[in-house]
């Protein structure tokens, strides 16, 4: 019998992958650099390559698996249980504290709130939509937070941190107190009190234990976010307990992506309470597929991050994480002291006490105008200088006080070795820049068309807007300047109404990613 030839069935590339890979790498060259301590904030730099290449490799061995289902590929729970452990330990856990590996900070905080909304409304015999309990927290408490209320339908009762002196940027106890005893109910509508270790805008470190004892007292869980400090301030010489340790602290969030160096995608929410932990899983058998069972937000998911995770603190270990955050301390110090210090550099000032490997830098408000330094002009002063910080609004509390505009400053390792050259930049912008105000909001503000703060925006709208303030999609090529100098920006982002600048700033974002053609 004649059977017809088989045709051929051949994969022809579209692009020769050798070619495919230079073109990225020709992206990449106009990212802002990753390494080498250029740029404070976003990266965490532990300055040992070895390290990369561990992650590199460890993620490409686990490329393929699916952490959606950890019985079918086992290795995935063995790797989450060790990182688990890993923090547990680290973190003041015992044989009870339980956790999970999670994409990032902001779902580790989804998931705190939600597995606290969830076990608020189970307790009371409600379902979602039919309550909306409060989340109590410092104004400073990261956005992820706002992200949660809006996602998981709570009320978001921000309470005014603060605002000068040593302890700005905290929150006094007493008034997350006041905000417990304070609801129609008392502390009954309140389904979870979060305070930071430390916050990321100033590097405050909230009372954690005087909080825990007022939540605990009224029988409100605590989440402490340690998502920046969790791998670094456990090797902060001095200070109080912050973390499991503490009574009445019922779930703290801690990134490995951040100061325990694993590439971006992996972070650990513990929780003290097994059934709290089982509240922030879905799980369905009601449709005609495989039951689901998601501990996290997203249903299939990489298992490289994880690995890369677990890799990096199997070489570290904890010896190695403190001598790293040993190195991220000692350049904290050494800019704080360059800043604040007896010879540092006058118009700027340190803000609060921070704790940890990071700070905020204010205008002095001891000196007079023409002395001043405003930290944006000297955020962009710097940038000129080839170092990026990154530039912080001002807040106007709801007590009636104001945190100032800051520059934020993130220090890793690899910041102690490149002091040398950061701390005289730092000097030099604040001396090319003193005494120069802030861009006037109300000039650019000037160059926008009446708007109703209140009307939605549509997106045609939003785009000419931004036009209208010189901050258009420009021309599509990546090494195009997509925004240019933050002191404008700021000015703006604190000039107008927060729910406009908002939607501008989606717009803004959005377009950047839209196809050019
Ligand atoms: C205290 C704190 N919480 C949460 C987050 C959110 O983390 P991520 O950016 O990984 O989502 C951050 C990020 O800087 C943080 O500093």
């Amino acid at each position: 019998m004649n059977r017809p030839a088989p045709t051929a069935d051949v994969l022809d590339l579209a692009q020769d992958p050798a070619a495919v890979l230079a073109a990225l790498a020709a992206l990449r060259r106009h990212d802002a650099p990753t390494h080498g301590g250029r740029v404070l904030s976003y990266v965490y730099d532990p300055g040992v390559p070895e390290l990369d290449a561990l992650a590199g490799d460890a993620a490409h061995a686990m490329q393929p698996v699916n952490g959606l289902d950890p019985t079918t590929f086992r290795s995935v729970a063995a790797l989450e249980r060790d990182v688990v452990a890993f923090a547990r330990d680290l973190l003041g856990g015992d044989a009870d504290t339980v956790g999970t590996v999670t994409s990032g900070g902001t779902e580790s905080c989804l998931l705190a709130v939600q597995s606290a909304r969830d076990t608020w409304l189970a307790a009371r015999g409600l379902r979602p939509g039919e309550a909306r309990p409060r989340l109590v927290a410092p104004v400073t408490v990261h956005a992820a937070f706002q992200k949660a209320a809006h996602l998981y339908g709570l009320e978001l009762d921000l309470v005014p941190v603060v605002a000068e002196g040593p302890t700005a940027g905290a929150v006094d106890a007493n008034a997350v107190g006041a905000r417990l005893a304070g609801g129609p109910q008392g502390a009954d509508d309140v389904a979870l009190v979060v305070v930071s270790a430390p916050s990321y805008p100033h590097a405050a470190a909230d009372p954690v234990a005087d909080v825990a004892a007022l939540a605990a007292a009224t029988g409100v869980p605590l989440h402490v976010d340690a998502c920046i400090g969790g791998f670094a301030l456990p090797f902060w010489p001095g200070l109080p307990a912050w973390d499991l340790r503490v009574p009445g602290v019922t779930s703290v969030s801690a990134d490995l992506h951040k100061y325990a160096f694993a590439p971006k995608g992996a972070s650990v929410l513990l929780h003290r309470d097994r059934d709290r932990q089982r509240a922030q899983y879905f799980a369905t058998t009601r449709w005609p597929g495989y039951p689901v069972v998601n501990p996290t937000l997203l249903g299939s998911r990489s298992g490289g991050p994880l690995a890369a995770a677990w890799a990096i603190l199997q070489a570290l270990g904890r010896d190695g994480l403190a001598t790293l955050a040993g190195r991220a301390r000692r350049a904290t110090l050494a800019l704080r002291d360059a800043i604040d210090g007896p010879d540092g550099i006058a118009g700027l000032r340190v803000v609060g006490s921070p704790v940890g490997p990071l700070l905020a830098v204010a205008a002095d408000p001891a000196v007079t105008a023409d002395r001043r330094v405003d930290p944006h002009v000297w955020a962009d002063a710097v940038a000129g200088r080839g170092w990026v910080l990154q530039a912080q609004p001002g807040l106007d509390q709801a007590d009636g006080t104001r945190l100032p505009h800051t520059t934020h400053l993130t220090v890793t390792p690899v910041t102690d070795g490149v002091l040398g050259e950061l701390v005289p930049a730092l000097r030099a912008a604040a001396d090319d820049v003193r005494g120069r105000p802030r861009p006037d909001a109300g000039a650019l503000l000037g160059a926008l068309p009446p708007i109703d703060p209140d009307a939605p925006l549509d997106s045609a709208t939003a785009a000419e807007l931004l036009d209208g303030i010189g901050l258009g999609a420009g021309d599509g090529e990546p090494d195009a300047p997509s925004v240019g100098p933050m002191a404008p920006l700021l000015a703006l982002v604190e000039a107008l109404p927060a729910a406009l600048v908002e939607r501008l700033l989606v717009e803004l974002l959005a377009r950047l990613v839209e196809p050019r053609s």
